[in-house]
């Protein structure tokens, strides 16, 4: 086997999960962000994990509000999670740039995409502090699905979005 850096262990070790985290900013407009670090943390209680870049936008907004909604996006969403990843909240109104349609959900009034697979309403247990990221560990308050939509991953390093199966 051959030395690798952490760039080429996330290509190779692709596809990984997607979710795309749906918070409300400080004007209580919506904000979403697609990320990949992404885990189930606990059974009981439902927990899960999620790792973000010090400086985004969402990860201001969950610990400001204590609240966020995870929600797998869809394969419609293909290019609008590559548009989303790619422009923070704290500098645009990314729902406005791109528009998609939106639903809500029982339990939350933070809306998420219409075109959802699982989504996961999450309040805020802890924050870790981890290197350049921090970890949020959430307990998941309620999760709800919709198995008849098919699902996106990331793949190669973050480069690509597409299901985990191609057809
Ligand atoms: C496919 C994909 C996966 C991503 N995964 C992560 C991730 O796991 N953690 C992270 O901090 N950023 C990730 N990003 C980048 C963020 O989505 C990006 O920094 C975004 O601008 C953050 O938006 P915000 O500032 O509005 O929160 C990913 C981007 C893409 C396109």
């Amino acid at each position: 086997m051959k030395e690798i850096n952490i760039g080429q262990a996330t290509a190779l070790t692709s596809p990984d999960p997607l979710v795309l985290v749906c918070t409300q900013k400080e004007d209580g407009s919506l904000n979403m962000a697609p990320v990949s670090f992404f885990m189930y943390a606990s059974f009981n209680p439902p927990m899960l994990v999620f790792g973000m870049g010090k400086a985004a936008n969402s990860g201001e907004n969950i610990r400001r509000t204590g609240k966020a909604v995870l929600a797998t996006p869809g394969i419609s969403l293909k290019d609008t999670v590559m548009a989303y990843g790619s422009a923070t909240g704290s500098k645009t109104d990314k729902l406005k740039e791109t528009p998609i349609a939106l639903k809500t959900i029982a339990g939350s009034d933070i809306q998420i995409p219409e075109d959802s697979r699982v989504a996961f309403v999450v309040s805020l247990a802890q924050t870790v502090e981890a290197g350049d990221h921090y970890l949020y560990l959430c307990n998941i308050e309620k999760m709800v699905a919709d198995d008849t939509k098919e699902a996106l991953f990331t793949w190669d390093g973050y480069a690509k979005v597409a299901p985990a199966q191609e057809k």
